[in-house]
């Protein structure tokens, strides 16, 4: 497994004394994981951009099936399912109009239950997404509420409110949607009520709340029929045989009493403004990056209550099925309150996504997460990519890598695509030597890039749209994935389809160009995961090695028997004599000397066997 660059004229293993020493524990693990679900590997497969099984250059279930062998053979634990439901697909599936079927597009039901039944004969774990916010305004609920009386039962399933001012016609509060303009929506008076057009004769009427889309209204959480309802839609996922739930907008379903005004603004990737160009940006001692929503409409405590219920509803069946917490929650001390041991089970760790490629403020985050999580006996999550932002194999390739933009157009200044892939393999490998579970997101695995020159007349981001072009909205990172480099569509399906463009570069990230080559990106990926397993890093330990314990170029850590040594710097590491590189983001360098020394290059990490 040894990758070294020079001829070396002697083994880089010796047995010398131990070369690192390293300070006290800063997590002990579990020993063991008791459930799959701590030290799991999980793949985001999102639907419409994986593979298309029937040509229609949309992504689908059949496809997805298709390709299980991919993932066995990369070695993940468990794939997360971005919406395939029934759905206009306004926000790419996030608007669910029946929880209970397939979207044509992507396939039927029994569609489904063989790619659940595929997953599982290869020992894959199935998560699906549940997405309890919002509806579809197409959802037979929201449809019904339309058609229904101000003060009705239908209307009580969501957010009607009468509008301020003198004739309602001001929005109940100030509050601005997530994706851009206001997040409240008024509709004519009435029964049979209708989006207001201001066009003659139309009496306007109450105005209803959408943290997002004006097409995905609000449910009013507070309403037990809303709850009754959810609990039956993780039923009937749940006796389908899933694994899990990722629940979207964990922290937004209550919402404060009386809705009151906020001043604050939100985003989909909150806090965008980075640590000062060109300098270390540093860290709160919590780790705490700005990536949490706050505000009225976010992290209420009465959340805490609807996961007791679902983490009862789990608790009912057999083979530790999982709950994960989409919540863009801060500090890590808050967001741990949904991982207590009644609540879900894991969270997403925006925290360690939105942290800059910067040695300190990794550390710093790194801790807190496992202090956090450590409180309430939860595993602590790792993330650097996922549908809604910048992938990072162009984030880390920005001039500042704290940036963390919604997309990048064209005219923006683009991104150093070979840094920002050397340093998305290195943020990898670190991730993946840390205790716990981490998520992986379709196609950082081949290293692919962001779409960064989309014309703007593909673009299907609502966020685009909402802002009024003023951000580029996630479309990049959404790009169908190249399979073949000498096929049309990069084989993404049969017809050479794709519903997004792909940039010719894909052709140098396809999969079947790395596949078998070594110290591609894939390859490297594949002897992480092994290693990952075969060390039992995901159950393991935290110390820091004492040597670069306050060090502002280098990550060390030791997990286990492994080191993992993450060199940010901009100069080359020289390993103490007596380590083993088992697994390198990118190759070492090994002097000719009689003795030679094993130095890690500038933005590489290595897992060393700490002897
Ligand atoms: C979070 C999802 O990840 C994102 O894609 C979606 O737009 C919003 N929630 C609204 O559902």
């Amino acid at each position: 497994m040894t990758r070294i660059d020079s001829t070396p004229t002697a083994s880089t293993t010796a047995t010398a004394t131990a070369p690192f020493s390293t300070g006290a524990l800063v997590h002990t693990g579990p020993g063991e994981a008791p459930e799959w679900w701590r030290d799991a590997v999980i793949y985001q497969v999102y639907p419409r951009s994986f593979a298309d099984g029937d040509g229609d250059g949309v992504g689908d279930l059949p496809g997805i099936t298709s390709k299980l062998d991919h993932l066995a053979e990369l070695g993940v634990d468990a794939v997360w399912l971005s919406p395939f439901y029934r759905s206009p697909q306004k926000d790419a599936g996030y608007d669910v109009a029946d929880y209970r079927d397939v979207d044509p597009l992507f396939g039927t039901l029994a569609d489904f239950d063989e790619l659940l039944a595929q997953a599982h004969a290869r020992g894959i774990r199935i998560i699906v997404d549940l997405v309890p916010n919002h509806t579809s305004d197409q959802h037979a609920w929201f449809q019904a509420a339309l058609a229904a009386p101000e003060g009705s039962v239908e209307r009580a399933r969501y957010v009607f409110r009468e509008g301020e001012g003198e004739h309602g016609e001001l929005p109940p509060n100030n509050w601005q949607s997530i994706f851009g303009g206001p997040a409240w929506t008024r509709v004519t008076a009435g029964p049979g009520a209708r989006p207001v057009t201001g066009a003659e004769g139309e009496t306007p009427g109450q105005w209803y709340l959408h943290l997002f889309d004006s097409t995905q209204p609000d449910l009013a959480w507070d309403n037990p029929e809303v709850r009754e309802e959810f609990e039956q839609v993780l039923r009937f996922w749940l006796d389908k045989g899933v694994d899990g739930f990722r629940v979207d907008v964990a922290h937004g379903m209550i919402k404060a009493d009386g809705l009151p005004d906020w001043d604050g603004t939100v985003s989909m990737v909150e806090g965008t403004e980075a640590g000062e160009e060109g300098t270390d940006p540093g860290a709160p001692e919590d780790g705490s990056t700005g990536a949490g929503n706050s505000g009225p409409m976010f992290d209420q405590d009465g959340v805490h209550e609807i996961y007791r219920a679902w983490h009862r509803v789990l608790a009912e069946y057999d083979g530790d099925r999982a709950l994960v917490a989409e919540a863009w929650v801060e500090p890590l001390s808050r967001l741990a309150r949904y991982v207590r041991p009644d609540e879900m089970h894991q969270a997403f760790n925006f925290s360690f996504l939105t942290t800059a490629w910067s040695a300190a403020p990794l550390r710093t985050v790194i801790a807190s997460s496992l202090r956090a999580n450590d409180e309430v006996g939860a595993p602590t999550t790792w993330v650097l990519s996922n549908h809604d932002v910048v992938r990072h194999a162009s984030r880390l390739g920005l001039a500042d890598p704290g940036l963390r933009p919604n997309g990048i157009f064209a005219h923006d200044p683009q991104p150093d695509e070979e840094l920002g892939l050397r340093r998305a393999r290195a943020a990898s490998l670190l991730m993946l030597g840390l205790p716990g579970s981490s998520y992986l997101y379709q196609g950082e695995e081949l290293g692919l890039p962001e779409h960064t020159a989309l014309p703007d007349d593909v673009r299907e981001d609502p966020a685009f749209f909402r802002t009024q072009g003023a951000e580029a909205g996630r479309d990049g990172c959404r790009i169908p994935l190249p399979w073949r480099a000498d096929a049309d569509g990069f084989g993404f399906g049969p017809s050479g389809k794709t519903w997004l463009p792909q940039p010719a570069s894909y052709a140098r990230y396809a999969a079947d160009a790395q596949r078998g080559v070594e110290g591609s990106t894939y390859e490297t990926y594949r002897t992480a995961l092994a290693t990952r397993r075969a060390e039992r890093l995901g159950s393991g330990t935290l110390a820091w090695v004492e040597d670069y314990a306050d060090s502002v170029d280098v990550v060390a850590l030791r997990n286990r028997d492994v080191v993992v040594l993450a060199n940010l710097g901009t100069e080359p590491v020289v390993l103490p004599r007596g380590t083993e590189v088992l697994v390198a983001s990118d190759p070492v360098l090994t002097d000719r000397s009689a003795d030679p020394q094993v130095r890690v290059p500038s933005d590489t990490t290595v897992w060393l066997r700490a002897l």
